[in-house]
């Protein structure tokens, strides 16, 4: 039966590009999910929009001195693009800054007010003196109450996931200044989630919640046998939605409180453009609400907005939240600030046109029920061993093949054997394969059956090989040639929640454009024939739907981590502190002069060492120096240096070295030589 769904997925922070962890995490499953929901004739509104106010966002904004609005502006053509780019097939992507948020948030904020389920509480809050602030979410940094976690935010963990408040975190210190905050007063309006207790209990843990992952089941449960308490849900910010009521005066709406209502204004602002009821998304118990989110985000939507949803009273709640777990990428955590991500543009630079691979590597190798690793060797072993030797090599035989002995067009098959009958009543059992997978959420296990779809139409040319019986049997070829089509065709509509791209090119190689009507999914399981004999494929050598990735390509893309990590790495160096002081005598006893280097070599047996001669001044003399692993010695002949030459004299290996040439590192990380650099100074000359 169809059904009504309304499927959102987490609206990203606007405050840098999307990376493929947010695709992996979120926006793929939500849309395998979606374009699987629409296929199968059911009315979706697929929802999201950019996450706008927040305090990341001005702290991005504060360091590039900009406005925050700037800043959302920027963000949120990019990370639109990024979407439309990787095919996520939003029905509205929309953003919080739009008028119609203001409005939603606003009226949703009076109504709870109205309705006396907030509770107006002056207290004391993080403030900080120096910066004439109060510190309330990212703005404060302290140890988490829950798991002692130090870099744990104002209002929520993400080591542990735990929401609490500000004034819970233990050390906590301005994330502006670095100073140990103080207390001010002030007004500000609490939900009473222990209020909630009662009914979160029953509807999650006592409800059909089991069906839920036990990833965001646990975590649920355990918030609730904790204990829920009352959390504020306005800040003293001057960035995002004004509090609509009186007293609110220079204040605004939590960001976690305005956001989540982004997916009911995004869903009205879609609806009006394309003349729908609105409320039937949101308002009508038959429909099917689900949360697609990171578990970052999990507490947000299976307890606050929730809460908020029943406090209104007029909301449905949400039917499943498959929040999955992180992506980690080549064995570390992802980061924004420490650039160890892959962007979405930067990929489609480096990769154009091959959306599918990511989405199919991601989707492979998604982190469903445990944190899991990207690395680009499995993208690359993905791509080689599964798009290209699987479903690209069948449909390519099955395409120039068909070109080859007919003209492009599907023979008349002669009589079926068993292993035609068997094989096209296994394609026939796929979408009902697939769709369980989808429907139980488990998208990884999905797109192996429908590669395994391709490998069975692979193993059925392998065997019945055609091109040999072309020779001897036209009519078994034909049949062979048919069944294969069939095959082609089934994959064509399958592939399309998981390879949309391919999906498209796939139809355009067979010509579905020209068939009677559309193929649906359920078409694969009840019609007997897909491509009817006489139908033309495309003439032409067929387009390759992939082609091999070869190391060099994957090597690059390691290459560009490896320097982003040392490019983080000098950055986030910490300046030493200063030493014990010394006297003007102890300086005086050092003996620094400009030298050159004029001889070098390896040291024989050693990875470190070179072995200089080098022109002081005073005189030619051996330093044994360990730069090996920075310089060749070509590259140093020549160098000016500054040397230390009253050094006592020590053996390395067996060469005595007479001093020491002075090296720095550059930012990333690189040795270079404290090089005097003045045109004209003369090798001997002091330095002091
Ligand atoms: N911006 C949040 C994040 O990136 C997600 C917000 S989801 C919503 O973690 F429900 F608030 F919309
Ligand atoms: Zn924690």
């Amino acid at each position: 039966m169809p059904k009504r769904y309304t499927i959102t997925a987490a609206l990203p922070y606007t405050n840098g590009p999307i990376h493929i962890g947010h695709l992996a995490g979120v926006y793929v499953p939500a849309d395998i999910y979606s374009r699987y929901l629409r296929l199968t004739g059911n009315d979706v509104a697929f929802i999201c929009g950019s996450d706008e106010h927040g305090v990341p966002i001005t702290i991005k904004a504060k360091k590039e001195g900009v406005t925050p609005q700037d800043i959302v502006d920027k963000y949120h053509a990019i990370i639109k693009q990024s979407f439309e780019d990787f095919g996520i097939s939003f029905d509205n992507y929309s953003r919080t800054s739009a008028k119609i948020h203001h409005e939603t948030a606003s009226e949703f904020f009076k109504t709870l007010y109205d309705k006396n389920e907030f509770v107006e509480e002056v207290s004391e809050q993080l403030y900080d003196e120096e910066a004439n602030q109060f510190l309330a979410d990212r703005f404060v940094i302290g140890t988490c109450p829950k798991c002692g976690y130090e870099e744990a935010y104002g209002d929520q963990c993400e080591n542990c996931g735990t929401s609490h408040n500000a004034t819970d975190l233990i050390n906590p210190k301005s994330a502006i200044t670095g100073n140990t905050p103080t207390l001010k007063e002030t007004k500000h309006w609490f939900l009473p989630l222990n209020k909630h207790e009662e009914f979160l209990r029953e509807w999650i843990l006592k409800g059909h919640k089991k069906d839920w992952k036990p990833n965001v089941y646990g975590q649920v449960k355990s918030w609730i046998d904790d204990g829920l308490r009352p959390r504020a849900v306005t800040r003293d910010l001057d960035w995002g939605i004004p509090v609509p009521v009186e007293g609110g005066e220079g204040k605004v709406l939590y960001v976690w409180f305005d956001a989540p209502i982004g997916y009911i204004s995004a869903t009205k602002e879609w609806a009006e453009r394309v003349g729908k009821n609105w409320e039937d998304y949101w308002k009508n118990e038959d429909t099917k609400l689900v949360h697609f989110i990171g578990k970052d985000n999990i507490v947000f939507h299976c307890i606050i907005f929730p809460s908020m949803l029943k406090a209104e009273g007029s909301y449905i709640l949400p039917d499943n939240v498959p929040a999955n777990e992180f992506l980690n990428l080549e064995g570390n955590k992802l980061s924004t600030s420490k650039n160890w991500a892959v962007w979405l543009p930067e990929y489609l630079e480096d990769f154009p046109n091959q959306q599918d691979i990511l989405r199919y590597a991601l989707t492979a190798n998604a982190p469903e029920t445990k944190d899991n690793d990207f690395t680009w060797k499995d993208f690359q072993a993905r791509n080689n061993n599964e798009l290209v030797a699987i479903f690209g090599n069948f449909i390519n035989r099955v395409a120039v093949l068909t070109n080859k002995y007919y003209n492009g067009e599907i023979p008349q098959p002669a009589e079926f054997k068993a292993i035609d009958e068997e094989t096209l009543a296994a394609v026939k059992a796929y979408p009902a394969v697939i769709a369980s997978s989808i429907e139980r959420y488990r998208f990884r296990e999905g797109s192996q059956e429908l590669m395994n779809l391709a490998r069975l139409g692979n193993k059925y040319l392998a065997d019945e090989e055609p091109w040999k019986t072309i020779k001897t049997d036209e009519e078994r070829t034909k049949t062979v040639m048919f069944v294969a089509l069939q095959i082609a065709s089934a994959l064509a509509v399958l592939s399309e929640p998981f390879l949309p791209f391919t999906s498209n090119k796939l139809k355009s190689i067979l010509n579905h454009a020209e068939l009677d009507s559309e193929l649906i999914w359920e078409d694969i399981s009840t019609k007997d024939v897909l491509l009817p004999a006489g139908h033309s494929i495309q003439s032409g050598k067929p387009e390759l739907l992939f082609s091999k990735i070869e190391d060099e390509t994957i090597q690059k893309q390691l290459d560009k981590l490896e320097a982003s990590k040392k490019a983080n790495e000098a950055a986030n160096k910490k300046v030493e502190p200063q030493k014990d002081e010394i006297t003007f005598d102890d300086f005086t006893k050092l003996d620094l002069r400009v030298g050159t280097i004029l001889e070098a070599e390896k040291m024989p047996k050693t990875k470190k060492l070179l072995v200089l001669k080098v022109d002081t001044g005073i005189d030619t003399r051996t330093i044994v120096s360990g730069i090996a692993e920075s310089f060749s010695p070509e590259e140093v002949i020549g160098k000016r240096v500054t040397v230390l030459v009253n050094l006592a004299p020590r053996k390395l290996r067996g060469v005595e070295s007479q001093g020491m040439i002075l090296m720095t590192e550059d930012e990333s990380g690189n040795l270079v030589f404290v090089n005097p650099n003045i045109e004209g100074v003369a090798n001997g000359l002091k330095i002091s």
